[in-house]
């Protein structure tokens, strides 16, 4: 049996840092394993412009604890309003690495996010002339289609003809939660990919709704029926380019979550390491963990891999404290139930 695995320094394709108090209470948390990470830019207000994207960069390397290194790799909130030529100048100057689609009123603060998709055509198609990619949250949002369907649906009625429409724009389906999307990424030329996170990679909805509601385990796209976690870890541990981490570590205040409307989003970025090393351990693929780590989405996003090393080891199952102190209040920490026995050394 493997008992330590030594690999590249990870990258968090997909990542929700917030701002202010909160930003400084979770930013350590990701900074101690991760060399560069995809930050969200679902702000409230969102982060919109180059130049706000800029500012919020600022405050993010300002946030950092003395001694530790992280790069921020940013990302704009496309609107309907938003202008082909501020996105061109912001990802021409090296600043913003990708644009993000939120369907209005997908998830946790998207109000601002995209109603109609004819109107964001320009911006599309300059993000195709220029390489930028594409950063999807892939779930319709009307009210007759059932939340464990928008997904699949989305894939068919928005995603696909988005593609079509626009050849060469570079696409990464966020989180992805379905057997059908894993599939429509697997079949994806190199304009496509995708993230996938470390609890649909453990859990399906039983985990969350059986013997009582786990508040914690909620979020966006919600964990769906146990047939789709299979075909994730596939994906996940198959070995093909297209799948790399996007752990969509998003932290809310405890009182948020335990709440009786509560927020969408778990916050993982203090285990998504030892999850998955233990997920690629069950799968006997851990030969495979550095690839969608560490590998695959620097290929895709063309930018160097990292130069430096962490190791996990694998021994006893490891504590996982229920909560973080931030000044924005506690953060409960995810915990998938069940023993981990890798940790980063
Ligand atoms: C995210 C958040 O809290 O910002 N929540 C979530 O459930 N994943 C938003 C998102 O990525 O959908
Ligand atoms: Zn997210």
């Amino acid at each position: 049996m493997t008992e330590s695995l030594t690999i590249r320094r990870p990258d968090d394709w997909h990542l929700h840092l917030r701002d202010g108090a909160m930003l400084e209470g979770v930013l350590p948390w990701t900074a101690r394993h991760f060399a560069r990470a995809i930050v969200m830019p679902n702000l409230v207000p969102p982060v919109v412009t180059g130049a706000e994207a800029a500012a919020y960069r600022e405050r993010i390397l300002a946030a950092l604890p003395d001694g530790m290194t992280f790069e921020p790799l940013m990302t704009l909130y496309l609107t309907e309003d938003t202008d082909p030529e501020d996105v061109a100048a912001a990802a021409e100057s090296g600043l913003v690495k990708a644009v993000k689609l939120y369907p209005a009123g997908a998830t946790t603060n998207s109000a601002s996010g995209v109603r109609d998709f004819d109107k964001v055509r320009p911006v599309l198609e300059r993000m195709a002339e220029i390489g930028l990619p594409l950063c999807v949250h892939g779930e319709v949002t009307r009210r007759e289609i059932d939340i464990f369907d928008r997904e699949a649906v989305f894939i068919d009625e928005v995603l696909d003809p988005i593609r079509r429409a626009t050849p060469g724009l570079r696409v990464v389906m966020e989180h992805i939660t379905t057997a059908e999307a894993a599939a429509y990424a697997a079949e994806g030329d190199e304009t496509l990919a995708a993230t996938i996170t470390v609890q649909h990679l453990m859990l399906d909805r039983n985990d969350m709704l059986v013997g009582g509601m786990r508040p914690h385990l909620y979020c966006l796209p919600i964990l769906k029926r146990g047939t789709h976690r299979p075909k994730l870890v596939e994906a996940a541990t198959g070995g093909s380019p297209r799948f790399f981490l996007g752990t969509d570590s998003a932290p809310h205040p405890t009182h948020a979550k335990e709440a009786e409307c509560c927020a969408a989003g778990c916050f993982t970025a203090p285990v998504a390491l030892s999850c998955l090393a233990e997920i690629f351990d069950e799968a006997d693929a851990l030969d495979r963990l550095e690839a969608f780590t560490s590998l695959n989405g620097p290929a895709f996003y063309g930018v160097p891999v990292n130069e430096e090393r962490i190791t996990l080891t694998r021994g006893a199952p490891i504590d996982i404290p229920a909560k973080i102190e931030t000044g924005a209040g506690p953060v409960s920490v995810f915990n998938p139930g069940r023993p981990v026995h890798w940790r980063v050394t």
